[in-house]
């Protein structure tokens, strides 16, 4: 597969040596992440397809952490799509039972660590038990922001920027806003990532190079980083090394940056 991870030199580099290679000026600031690839990862070890969103649990905690080190401010994860309700009904249940639980008995901890948590996607569809509990963590936490960790759950890309401009033609009518002042910050206002800024870096794992419907409007100048390390295995070293090729990056935004002759 394409693979966009760096260089080959650097595979063989300790973790404090990648850790040193980062420029802190050159970071980005906010981190999207496709955490695909749990259910393969369980099937090649004969395990059940839950495992592996279980152990994905684990990269979660190291990617936060590592995030909190490093001063990213801004992670946001794709935890269920809204195509995933089309999967098997004894998946979804088991993917919903474990949110649940993260958040239930993560909660304490976000909290100790400074942790604004937001959930982002059509929420109503979430069974009633689950958006207690996204409802009830996004509560206890709106007052913190040493970092936010913004979760897409039921979450649509295309349905997103329906239901903004569902939220726009709603405000017209009722005459809050005017059909004239319609603009690109007005839209992004009625996006459900307001007031987040948009990704620098998007990091999709275990050798899928798409977006799947992720943060369609977001994305339209964000890197992105494929790799084909599946989910539950992208931990420290990995997330060092897509930060390293980030930096590597030449962000142009359209314009001419480097003297290249003509
Ligand atoms: C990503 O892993 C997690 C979710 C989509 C909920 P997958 O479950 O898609 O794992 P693969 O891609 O089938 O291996
Ligand atoms: C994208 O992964 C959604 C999440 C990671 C939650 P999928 O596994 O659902 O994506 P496709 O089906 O491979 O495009
Ligand atoms: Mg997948």
């Amino acid at each position: 597969m394409q693979q966009t991870s760096s260089s080959p030199g650097l595979e063989q580099l300790s973790e404090p040596d990648l850790t040193a290679k980062l420029e802190p000026e050159l970071l980005p600031k906010h981190v999207a992440v496709i955490m695909d690839g749990n259910g393969r990862w369980a099937e090649l070890q004969g395990l059940p397809r839950i495992a592996g969103h279980r152990e994905g649990i684990n990269s979660v905690r190291e990617m936060i952490t590592l995030c909190l080190e490093l001063g990213i401010q801004y992670l946001t994860i794709y935890a269920f799509s809204q195509e995933n309700w089309n999967r098997p009904m004894q998946e979804i249940s088991a993917l919903m039972g474990l949110l649940e639980h993260y958040l239930s008995t993560e909660r304490a901890s976000l909290i100790e660590q400074r942790i604004r948590f937001r959930a982002i996607g059509r929420l109503d569809a979430l069974p009633e038990s689950a958006r207690h509990w996204v409802r009830t963590t996004e509560q206890e936490t709106a007052h913190l922001d040493k970092m936010h960790l913004t979760v897409a759950l039921s979450y649509g890309g295309r349905a997103e920027i329906v239901d903004a401009v569902r939220g726009i033609i709603s405000d017209a009518q009722s005459g809050k806003i005017r059909p004239d002042h319609l603009n690109e910050s007005l839209v992004q206002r009625y996006l459900y990532t307001h007031p987040l800024p948009d990704p620098d870096l998007l990091i999709r794992t275990s050798g899928e190079t798409r977006i799947s419907n992720f943060l369609l409007w977001q994305l339209a100048y964000t890197e992105l980083y494929f790799t084909a390390t599946p989910w539950p295995d992208f931990r420290r070293r990995e997330f060092l090394l897509a930060l390293i090729e980030y930096q590597r990056r030449e962000r142009r935004f359209g314009r001419v940056l480097s003297t290249v002759s003509s």
